[in-house]
């Protein structure tokens, strides 16, 4: 029988016109900062934007933003409260800043029952900051979300190509739109992951440079939009603008 959940949550991201989940087979490549930072740009363009960390077992997005303090409205659902000017959501508001360890079961019904109770209401985009690899959270959420678009992430090195590409592989077989692939912490450009990911038909959006005034710009919303690593994130933004298949909202 049809989990009575998944109509509800058709219904709470029915208002997202575009969603994007920024993923990679690979953890430690920067997903969370490409996606916070892909998200504080689009929404320095004016878009209305939510991000949605579904890292259950390592959130770290709150950190990148230095959000503290912050707690959802509670009314008929969950209402993500402004980190930012983005609608910000995520486990962290439930888990204080205890460890969350779940099992493969949990992480299933947590995912979901987060997504069904949050309302996020009308977003030009819905960003998704997702748990490194190809496990249980990545299938729920492309099962969970209808309209859903991948934005992957590498590293220059081989090793993260080759798990990159599985996950590219899968997600082709699944049918689900790959809008293209980040090169992060680039320090001597080559082409060459550039070229092995366009040979498998997935276009480049940026090649971002080994950065090191991030890690001082973490939780410095302001600094951080002046680094060199939020300079080539807005051609890629630009890209995932360009790029990016409108969803219909639900009638
Ligand atoms: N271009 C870059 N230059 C320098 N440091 C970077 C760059 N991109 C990310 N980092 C740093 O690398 C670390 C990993 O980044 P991040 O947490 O975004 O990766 P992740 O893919 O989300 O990891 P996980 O798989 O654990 O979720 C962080 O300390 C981040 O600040
Ligand atoms: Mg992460």
């Amino acid at each position: 029988m049809a989990d009575p959940r998944l109509e509800v949550i058709d219904r709470r991201i029915a208002g997202a016109k575009r969603i994007v989940a920024v993923s990679s087979g690979k953890g430690g490549v920067g997903k969370s900062m490409i996606a916070t930072t892909l998200a504080l740009t689009l929404r320095q363009k004016g878009y209305s934007v939510g991000l949605l960390d579904l890292d259950f077992t390592s959130p770290s997005t709150h950190v990148i933003l230095g959000v503290e303090g912050l707690q959802p409205e509670e009314e008929k659902g969950i209402i993500p409260p402004l980190a930012h000017g983005l609608r910000y959501m995520s486990i962290v508001y439930y888990a204080m800043d205890e460890p969350a360890p779940l099992r493969g079961v949990d992480v299933s019904n947590a995912i979901i029952e987060l997504m069904a109770i949050t309302r996020w209401g009308e977003l030009d985009y819905l960003v998704i900051d997702t748990p490194p690899g190809i496990g249980d959270a990545t299938l729920d959420m492309i099962r969970l979300t209808r309209g859903i678009q991948f934005l992957l992430v590498t590293t220059p090195s081989r090793v993260a190509f080759e798990t990159v590409r599985k996950l590219l592989e899968l997600l082709r077989g699944l049918g689900v739109p790959v809008i293209g692939v980040v090169e992060n912490m680039v320090m001597r450009p080559s082409g060459r992951i550039r070229g092995l990911f366009e040979e498998a038909g997935a276009p480049n959006l940026g090649v971002i440079a080994y950065d090191p005034e991030i890690e001082d710009a973490l939780g410095d919303v302001d600094r951080l939009m002046k680094t060199g690593f939020a300079e080539t994130m807005a051609g890629v933004a630009s890209e995932v603008e360009r790029l990016t298949l409108m969803r219909r909202p639900m009638a």
